[in-house]
C-alpha cells in the first residue's frame, strides 16, 4: 500500500502556494521539534480576510503536502476561520496520513496560527485568546 495518498502527493509534487510575501502583514515559523524542520507561513490580510498566502517549509513530503494544504484551506477565509483550522482539517484534506506522519501535520496548523498571531500584533489589534494561549504555549516548547 501506497505510504501516501493521492492528494498528498499532488501537493507534494505541484504546491502551487510556495514562496515568500513581501512585506507580508503576519509571518509565522515553527520547528517541529521531533525532526527539527522548519516551515513559515506569509499572510497578506485585506478587509479581515486571507486575501494572499505563501510558505516556505523545509521539511518531509508530509510537511509540504501540509504546508500546501493549509494554504489552499485559509485561502479567501476570515481571519476567524483561518484561526479554527486544526491539525485534523489539513490531515483530513489531504486524505490521511500514515500514522506515523502525523507529527509532520501539525507545523502547518500552528505556523499558520503563530503568523495570523503576527498580524493581530503588527496591526495593534486585540489577540485573539486562543492564538495568544497557542503562541505562549509554543514558546515554551520551540526549539529555536
Ligand atoms: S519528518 Fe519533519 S516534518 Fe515530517
Amino acid at each position: 500500500m501506497a505510504l501516501y495518498s493521492k492528494t498528498v502527493m499532488e501537493h507534494f509534487m505541484h504546491p502551487g502556494n510556495v514562496g515568500e510575501i513581501k512585506n507580508a502583514d503576519g509571518v509565522g515559523t515553527v520547528g517541529n521539534p521531533v525532526c527539527g524542520d522548519l516551515m513559515t507561513v506569509y499572510v497578506q490580510v485585506k478587509a479581515g480576510k486571507i486575501a494572499d498566502i505563501k510558505f516556505k517549509t523545509f521539511g518531509c513530503a508530509a510537511a509540504l503536502a501540509t504546508s500546501d494544504m493549509i494554504c489552499d484551506l485559509a485561502k479567501g477565509s476570515t481571519l476567524e476561520q483561518a484561526a479554527e483550522l486544526t491539525r485534523a482539517n489539513v490531515a483530513g484534506s489531504l486524505g490521511g496520513l500514515p500514522p506515523i506522519k502525523m507529527h509532520c501535520s501539525n507545523l502547518a496548523a500552528d505556523a499558520l496560527h503563530e503568523a495570523l498571531y503576527d498580524y493581530y500584533k503588527r496591526a495593534g489589534l486585540k489577540i485573539p485568546a486562543t492564538l495568544a494561549k497557542e503562541h505562549e504555549a509554543r514558546k515554551k516548547t520551540a526549539h529555536r
